[in-house]
């Protein structure tokens, strides 16, 4: 998720598109640039770091322009550096580019590119963009586009300039948003509207598909295919805060609703085309490893070690290999017992979680391999470990994790289901059957998001309570913790998760009349048991929300509420579960009145011990 500025008009072009920038920051914000076209020259000014180093840049440097794009990045391919940091460049300097997405074929356009003479600067999947167009190029910059729209798969916002081509700004969408601000004598591309509301509240939306050709009078919209069509013009209404977010209240449910797409991104390119095998070409942990290693210990902290239990289950069930999870502070002290062929596997959202790095830099202190599964290219983790998979989540903002969750879940089921593959431990049916529900999940989530409204009734009217219980068995007890974490830190309401089968052994004389208790029953070989634990806590009274599958119809008989969810394999369950939790600790969060997105005493990164 990175943010695009382009700006085309009679104002100071430098100031439009780094103020733009500046408000597209929550998008990515570990490099920026911008390029600037004026008298056939294009001048490119790029910083890593954040848009101030950049500001600072530009401070010493005479630029202006007649037109202008700009980027702040959030890595994908290649750490953040001047060189990666976005606009990208031609050889000949002739074209300036910034793109947001992921081009699932850099690899091999790049390789084609290099064998016809073409020389690249960066690491970036981007730069074989700018190489194409230059490769392509017909004199006449929107049909050319239209070629190179041809040549590249996965997912783009593209936003080009010609040095020759001081009139238009072309804007190229499919699958990353991209908007076009309508002005007088100017006219304005964008990620999104924030960065263009100071200027014009008059907005076209550009859809999946689709392209816009941006002159200083007009703008004219075309499919990619080069057909012209006719869009609808958007009056926006939000205010400029408001707008950051998206139109939601807050950053957490902003990224609350995004988890489809995150999902989306993060299976973008792994899933091979005929659905039958996963693709994890960034790894280099070598076949003989992967057929020679002889347990797994995963390492995490909080939401992240949450995720480490799914994937713990998950990979146990898929790889028959053991698997153990830590928590990493106490992992670096607990001597653990492993072999060479031990793998280590440290999920961080942040990448930069003390106690996680601590614990990557002991295990490779040992000579263990290590892998990490983290949301931040070019973070420590990502820097120190041996191999890498990026989540592909997007920048999070808010403290409270959600969208990180699920998208690590989704690399640990890609790399159960990959060592599954490698080391033949599951038929391939299974193999078959997995990957097509994990090219559903998207759609699956977004039908999970439209129970928002049943729950948010029911946060309010238990927004008061002191004590809430999360029951469940198996990957439903791992969702139940993070259900009681996301409740515990921003509602301020204490929550317990429990085992279901456990709480008949203490806990059990906690629930009292009314206590709410979030009773979880999706896996189908434990529902039964399941069952009897939530009539156990309503023979006590306990007011009880049961999340299950639709179908599940007795349960209604026993609870006084039921989510019911879209009936989705076993071990994917936690993804659809997880969003309504995150849904009520949101909802009840804010029935408090409680700084949702800044909860008391903690913060994003915790990178003390
Ligand atoms: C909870 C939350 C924290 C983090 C934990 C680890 O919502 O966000 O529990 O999960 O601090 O952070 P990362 O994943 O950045 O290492």
């Amino acid at each position: 998720m990175c943010g695009i500025v382009g700006y085309i008009g009679h104002r100071d072009t430098r100031d439009v598109v780094v103020s733009g920038l500046a408000k597209l920051e929550y998008r990515g914000y570990d490099s920026a640039g911008i390029a600037l076209l004026s008298k056939n020259q294009i001048e490119v000014v790029k910083s890593v770091g954040r848009l101030a180093n950049l500001e600072q840049k530009l401070m010493t440097e005479d630029i202006d322009g007649e037109i202008g794009i700009g980027h702040t990045r959030w890595a994908t391919h290649g750490r953040p550096s001047d060189d990666n940091a976005h606009p990208h460049q031609d050889c000949s300097g002739r074209f300036a580019l910034v793109h947001n997405g992921i081009v699932e074929n850099y690899l091999s356009l790049r390789e084609e590119l290099i064998e016809k003479g073409h020389q690249f600067k960066s690491e970036t999947d981007t730069e074989v963009v700018v190489h194409l167009v230059e490769e392509l190029y017909n004199g006449d910059l929107f049909s050319t586009m239209v070629q190179v729209g041809k040549h590249i798969h996965g997912a783009y916002a593209l936003v080009v300039m010609a040095k020759d081509n001081p009139e238009e700004i072309i804007a190229m969408r499919k699958a990353s948003p991209l908007i076009v601000g309508l002005g007088e004598g100017e006219n304005f591309v964008a990620s999104d509207i924030p960065a263009i509301l100071e200027y014009t509240r008059r907005v076209l939306i550009l859809d999946d598909g689709e392209m816009a050709v941006v002159r200083r009078e007009g703008v004219d919209s075309f499919t990619l295919d080069g057909n012209p069509i006719t869009k609808d013009v958007l009056e926006v209404h939000w205010d400029a805060v408001a707008a950051e977010r998206g139109g939601y209240e807050h950053f957490m449910l902003k990224e609350i609703h995004e988890q489809p797409k995150a999902i989306r991104d993060t299976l973008r390119g792994r899933l091979e085309t005929d659905l039958k095998r996963v693709a994890l070409p960034e790894l280099q942990l070598g076949a003989q490893f992967v057929q020679e290693m002889d347990r797994i210990h995963i390492v995490a902290c909080g939401t992240s070690w949450h995720a480490g239990l799914v994937g713990k289950a998950v990979l146990e069930q898929l790889v028959r290999i053991p698997v153990e999870v830590d928590v990493a502070s106490e992992y670096r002290y607990r001597n653990p017992v492993d072999t060479e062929n031990t793998l280590v596997i440290v999920i961080s959202q942040s990448g930069e979680t003390a106690d996680t790095l601590a614990a990557l830099r002991d295990a490779k202190a040992r000579g263990r391999k290590v892998m990490a599964i983290t949301n931040v290219v070019g973070s420590s983790v990502d820097r120190e470990a041996d191999d890498v998979i990026i989540t592909q989540a997007g920048p999070e903002i808010a403290v409270a994790s959600t969208k990180a969750y699920t998208t690590q879940l989704v690399s640990l089921y890609l790399l159960a289901i990959y060592f599954a593959q490698e080391r033949d431990t599951v038929q391939q049916s299974v193999v078959q059957d997995l990957l097509q529900e994990l090219d559903a999940l998207p759609q699956v989530a977004e039908q999970v998001l439209d129970s928002a409204p049943q729950i948010e009734a029911f946060a309010k009217q238990y927004s008061d309570a002191h004590d809430t219980f999360f029951i469940g068995r198996g990957l439903d007890f791992s969702v139940a913790l993070e259900g009681a974490l996301k409740l515990k830190e921003i509602s301020y309401i204490h929550a317990e998760a429990y085992a279901a089968g456990e709480l008949k052994h203490g806990t059990l004389a906690l629930i009292t009349k009314g206590v709410p208790v979030i009773g979880i029953a999706t896996q189908p070989h434990l529902y039964e048991k399941t069952l009897s634990n939530i009539q156990e806590v309503k023979a006590r009274d306990a007011f009880i929300l049961g999340l299950t599958w639709v179908g599940n119809e007795d349960l209604q008989k026993t609870a006084d509420e039921v989510i019911y969810l879209p009936k989705i394999h076993t071990l994917l369950a936690p993804i659809a579960t997880v969003i309504p939790l995150q849904l009520l600790a949101y909802y009840a969060a804010v029935a408090r009145d409680n700084d949702v997105d800044k909860p008391r005493n903690l913060a994003k990164s915790v990178t003390v011990e």
